[in-house]
């Protein structure tokens, strides 16, 4: 039986349900807060973070502390089993900390210091600011570290940005210095400094980019990107070592959000937990349902869990809707429960909100809250959330389940700063997160339960291993692929793959670079195709994976010669029709398929990873077919699997169950073999698992 590991404690064994709670906006209205915990309790809430923003009503004036109304909230919510993520304030700070040390305020890209505002404009080196953080942070874990309603520590919030300050830039230097041994030459290699005479005879030449300065030398932007990531780590580094300072062995956790900047992957290596903020904007029904929007989601939430290999936190989410997409629309009936749901599918032992309630003013304060400006319960928001937390009362049984997965699709952060940055093939978009996502979604489509994973990370696990558009790929982690591959893997790679190294110079003796061998191709040429180009992959008949279309391909191709590798289909026009498109290389137990062209049409994803899931034996979470748009995601203890069945497709869907028993564990009856599923409608069903 599979241990279960709950995310935050064994202490809790409840599915999380809360919010952003920001009582310090509300001490001038005390019938708030008492009528706050009342209605927490009305919508199945037991959890808030508290404190996020809070430093200036934590410390009004250097050195001055005021805990009071913090004692207040805390005590108040052990007096009625809520507990709280509490957090360390360093994601805003005080006028008159920036007033009194300027070198708190971020210096932009342009070297301009910014005035004092809005939040998260810090510098991340600041002696100051680390002094500041440090002081508060200890004195709020002497202080709290015990009290019975925290459980955790939400360090900071949303993590981001970089500082172009004499300190940071003083920080980088030495930051390089160490990576290239002392020694400038080595530095100007991996550079490759000498293009356009950009050599550094000190290294006090060197600068971080800057839009009015050097901007055009790859290594140099790449190496910046590293270390603002590891910069902005060591800062929350710091944060943890001055709550833990008063060890009482809380867990910590930083609410991630899709910031490009920070590598989360080495983020989440120093945290207990793993926390996201989630805000699809559904309802986007122009020229897609919301299938293309959930699998998004879905592989986010999939990336996160697949961090550390266990649950995570859906920290935030709305709702209703926000206040900074480009059109705010309403969650339609039975979307806050199918997507709330969704993340607890995908891993998740909680859903959070921001926010409780809606600020009086300020920028937030149309910002979807569980309670509106109306100040009660009689919404439709407020129902909407009453429900999913009376679902998540029945999941005890789920927390801290496992999700496995036997296929990896990698995504890697550096691989993702150095595609955007290069100039070349297609400068009108590479696009490379929807090239992940048009795999993954294939994935979500067949109900394949998938890990996101790092090139780097140990991959022998896995009976499938998919590289969409693996550009930087250093000769190391190349060969652990060739290795997976040998020793029986099935790995998958695209166009555009093995180009580049660690420091983005390109691999000599021909694409893909490492991958050649494992790959058994060569690609001579890559083009970028107009919008307004169309080119085909033509299945071969008689071909291993018996595909048998004519599928559009668009955007880039590549031009390949086989060494080793077997064609399975070709290109359809232009000059290099008949040419491989699409190949399988033998390599030792394992095999390697390469997809040389971007294939337009979705349903030739589903159908090669149907047909590669078949022949490596990679199980579904259900074996049904499922219509499109319609999910099933499986968490397991082992002796039970809990199968979430969602219906994003926009219209009403069923799906016939395999025969084996199901319960529907809302409603504690029999499942029907035939599922109905409403629009955004969602089943979660529990069966005993299979005993291998
Ligand atoms: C982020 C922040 C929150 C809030 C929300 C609004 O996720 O962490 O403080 O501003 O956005 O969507
Ligand atoms: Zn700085």
């Amino acid at each position: 039986m599979t241990k279960k590991v709950p995310a935050v404690s064994s202490k809790i064994p409840v599915m999380l349900h809360g919010a952003d709670y920001n009582p310090e906006q509300w001490l001038k209205y005390p019938e708030v807060l008492r009528e706050d915990i009342r209605m927490m309790k009305l919508a199945g809430c037991n959890v808030m973070s508290v404190g996020i923003f809070s430093w200036v009503s934590l410390e009004p004036e250097e050195g001055v502390f005021t805990f009071d109304w913090l004692d207040h909230v805390l005590d108040s919510f052990a007096e009625n089993g809520i507990y709280a993520f509490l957090a360390t304030p360093s994601g805003a700070r005080p006028a008159w900390m920036s007033a009194k040390y300027p070198e708190v305020l971020r210096v932009e890209r342009n070297r301009v210091r910014n005035l004092h505002g809005v939040r998260h404009n810090h510098c991340y080196t600041s002696p100051v600011y680390r002094e500041k953080t440090a002081l508060l942070n200890g004195k709020l874990a002497e202080r709290y570290a015990h009290h019975p309603a925290v459980i955790g520590w939400h360090i900071s919030n949303e993590f981001g940005g970089e500082c172009h300050c004499g300190l940071c830039q003083d920080k980088f230097r030495e930051w390089v210095k160490a990576k290239y041994n002392n020694n400038l030459d080595e530095l100007n290699h991996a550079w490759w400094a000498t293009f356009w005479s950009h050599t550094y005879t000190s290294w006090e030449q060197i600068e971080s980019p800057a839009p009015h300065g050097e901007n055009q030398v790859h290594g140099l932007n790449l190496d910046w990107r590293r270390f603002v990531s590891e910069r902005t780590i060591d800062f929350c580094q710091h944060e943890i070592n001055s709550v833990r300072s008063y060890n009482s062995g809380l867990p910590v956790t930083t609410n991630m959000h899709m910031i490009d900047g920070v590598d989360y992957r080495e983020l989440a290596k120093i945290l207990d937990v793993v926390s996201w903020d989630a805000y699809p904007d559904w309802g986007y029904t122009e020229d897609d349902d919301d299938s293309r929007l959930a699998a998004w989601t879905a592989m986010h939430h999939d990336m996160y869990r697949s961090f550390k290999h266990k649950p995570f936190l859906l920290m935030e989410s709305t709702p209703s809707l926000t206040n900074w997409q480009s059109v705010s629309k309403l969650k339609r009936p039975g979307m806050h429960k199918l997507s709330s749901l969704q993340a607890v599918a995908h891993g998740s032992d909680s859903v959070q909100y921001f926010q409780w309630r809606k600020s009086r003013g300020s920028s937030e304060k149309f910002h979807g809250a569980v309670i509106d400006h109306s100040g009660h319960a009689e919404t439709r928001v407020f129902k909407d959330v009453a429900e999913v937390g009376a679902t998540l009362a029945k999941l005890k049984e789920v927390v801290g389940t496992s999700t496995p997965a036997e296929t990896a699709i990698l995504f890697d952060w550096d691989n993702r700063w150095a595609i955007k940055d290069a100039q070349g093939i297609r400068n009108s978009g590479l696009k490379y997160e929807e090239t992940v996502l048009q795999h993954y979604r294939a994935f979500w489509e067949l109900g394949i339960p998938v890990d996101i994973m790092g090139s780097g990370d140990d991959l022998s696990a896995y009976k499938l291993v998919i590289a969409p558009m693996l550009y930087l790929i250093s000769e190391e982690n190349g060969k652990r692929i060739e290795r997976y591959v040998e020793q029986g893997g099935t790995f998958l790679a695209t166009y555009w793959s093995g180009v580049v190294g660690e420091t983005d110079l390109c691999h000599l003796g021909g694409f893909p670079g490492p991958l050649r061998r494992t790959l058994g191709i060569w690609a001579e040429e890559t083009e970028g195709l107009h919008s307004r180009d169309l080119n085909g992959l033509v299945m071969k008949t008689g071909n291993a994976l018996k595909l048998t279309g004519d599928y559009d391909a668009h955007e880039i191709a590549e031009v390949i010669h086989l060494e080793g590798a077997e064609a399975l289909g070709h290109y359809r026009n232009d000059f290099y029709a008949g040419q491989p498109a699409l190949t399988v290389n033998k390599l030792g137990a394992g095999k390697a398929y390469h997809l040389a062209t971007r294939v337009k049409d979705a349903a030739f994803y589903v159908e090669l990873y149907a047909a590669i899931a078949d022949k490596e034996r990679i199980s579904r979470s259900l074996n049904a077919e499922l219509p499109a748009g319609v999910t099933a995601q499986k968490r397991t203890d082992g002796e039970h699997d809990y199968v979430f069945v969602q219906n994003f497709s926009g219209s009403e869907q069923s799906v016939t169950l395999d025969g084996q028993e199901y319960t529907d564990i809302e409603s504690g009856a029999a499942a029907p073999a035939e599922l109905k599923l409403p629009v955004n409608g969602l089943a979660i069903l529990k069966r005993k698992s299979a005993t291998v």
